[in-house]
């Protein structure tokens, strides 16, 4: 008997017995090498994640690395024993994203459900384009995606999952640009277009201007206040200022959670001044949007129901495996219209059917909403206020330990998830403070005690935590700013 792949018997999973997956005969197994052992490195790789004594990266440097593993792509295939080797290495020397001191980017922590619904996804290995492949699946996007845009307010809307949040706010302008001037699509930008971020907003709007023609001259960047929120009296100021020029203004992006300080621009405010202009109001979420599902902290999104678009990352607040982000629109069916082109009768066969291919700028596209689907269920709506409400008070616990201590200070007030601080032991000028929360970064990260990020503040170089996984516990946090002062001691001995 000749199988390719995998094959039930008695309930275990095997694959063909007498070759090897790669056709080379091999001796009967009564189960598949790769399977057997993933589970046990699986269950040892999350014990060592959790628990704090472990490091959170064994730190190599890219040549270290090239000793330690053998990266080269053999002429015969190799074993599955040796597959499953190469999996133990790469597991040993990647960053633990789900132990307590990594607090570096905007995705930590590990969650069951999204991790299983993330498995499934790979296990099933379809795409989202049409229904007749991804039946189950794009039910369950069709209903992530109601149910993201009744939390914000939004009455007939529709949506999509799509690879990152900068790819969400891309096509989020994308449509807003083509509903600004329709003949775009067919012939491209003939005329200078501006948009308005924050001067705190993230880098993808320049990267999206670029793709979509308009070039990175055209996103205008508005002033903040103290706190890295858009000031609306600004915004008008630059609209009229861009009218006066010649350009033509047609969309604003409102952030919801600015990646370093955690700000929230007045969405209100800043509805009114795009109301008077005319201008498509996009909310970019990708961190924050999530706060929607908070009762004690959605009055930061106050008005996100007038926005025409949001994006939303559920990989980052949400705790869902990367990726995992949506685009969410206020009136429905304008998406295909913009997204769609003529061709694709190969694959799009009845116009009736329910093919969410037809509004996705991709062909392919994974299943990313059955991890968000997954975890939803499990935790519920009042799972989530929990989890998303619990992220502020960690951060305000931070916020707390560093005001109180005599040798750190917060660079900037904490808003809501982020942290920006400085370790100051005294008598140091600002540029000394600056390089010694960068070297202080770079002891913990070679150490593996701690990873984190730094940030220009203010013109301040700061250390940047970020809470994104509310599984911390406040002993977490003491243990975090423990390895900072040992760090900080361990330099001042070396200088
Ligand atoms: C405010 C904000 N918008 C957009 C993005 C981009 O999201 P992604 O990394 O999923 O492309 C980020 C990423 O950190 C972000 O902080």
């Amino acid at each position: 008997m000749h199988h390719i792949g995998p094959y039930p018997v008695n309930g275990r999973i095997h694959f063909s017995t007498g070759t090897n997956l790669n056709g080379m005969p091999q001796n009967e197994r009564l189960e598949n090498e790769l399977l057997s052992r993933l589970y046990p490195i699986i269950e040892e790789y999350l014990q060592k994640s959790a628990d704090s004594e472990t490091p959170v990266v064994e730190y190599r440097d890219p040549g270290e690395l090239q000793d330690l593993i053998d990266f080269e792509l053999p002429e015969e295939g190799v074993s599955e024993a040796a597959l499953m080797d190469l999996v133990e290495s790469y597991l040993k020397y990647s960053v633990r994203t789900g132990h307590p001191q990594f607090l570096n980017q905007l995705y930590q922590g590990f969650n069951l459900p999204g991790f299983v619904g993330e498995v499934i996804s790979a296990l099933t290995n379809t795409s989202m384009y049409t229904y007749e492949v991804a039946p189950v699946a794009t039910l369950i996007e069709q209903e992530m995606i109601s149910k993201m845009c009744s939390a914000l307010g939004f009455d007939s809307s529709e949506g999509i999952f799509l690879p990152g949040g900068s790819n969400a706010n891309m096509t989020a302008l994308l449509v807003a640009r083509n509903q600004k001037m329709p003949s775009i699509k067919s012939d491209g930008v003939s005329r200078p277009m501006a948009l308005f971020v924050s001067d705190q907003a993230h880098y993808s709007f320049e990267k999206a201007a670029n793709i979509l023609g308009l070039g990175i001259n055209s996103v205008i960047k508005v002033a903040t206040d103290s706190l890295g929120r858009m000031i609306p009296e600004e915004l008008d100021r630059a609209v009229q200022k861009s009218i006066k020029s010649g350009s033509t203004p047609f969309f604003v992006v409102a952030t919801a959670g600015t990646t370093v300080l955690g700000a929230f621009d007045p969405i209100s405010g800043i509805t009114d001044v795009a109301a008077r202009h005319n201008l498509w109001l996009h909310v970019d979420g990708a961190l924050g949007a999530s706060v929607i599902l908070s009762a004690k902290y959605r009055h930061l999104l106050h008005g996100i129901e007038r926005a025409d678009s949001v994006a939303w990352n559920p990989h980052k607040t949400m705790g869902v495996p990367l990726l995992c982000s949506a685009l969410l629109l206020r009136e429905n069916g304008i998406l295909a219209l913009c997204t769609s082109c003529d061709h694709g009768d190969y694959l799009f066969h009845d116009e009736e059917s329910l093919d969410l291919g037809k509004k996705s700028l991709q062909c392919g596209r994974r299943v990313d909403a059955l991890k968000l689907w997954l975890s939803w269920k499990y935790f519920g709506d009042k799972g989530y206020d929990q989890r998303i409400t619990r992220l502020f008070s960690l951060a305000d616990y931070a916020g707390e330990r560093i005001s109180s201590a005599s040798d750190m200070k917060l660079v900037s007030p904490v808003q809501s998830f982020n942290v920006c601080f400085q370790y100051d032991p005294g008598g140091l000028d600002e540029e000394a403070l600056g390089s010694l929360a960068r070297n202080i970064r770079e002891h913990m990260l070679r150490s593996g005690k701690s990873i984190v990020n730094y940030a220009t503040v203010n013109g301040q170089t700061a250390i940047r935590i970020s809470f994104i996984n509310p599984d911390l516990t406040e002993q977490d946090i003491d243990v975090f700013f423990e390895n900072v002062r040992s760090a900080a001691q361990q330099l001042t001995r070396i200088a």
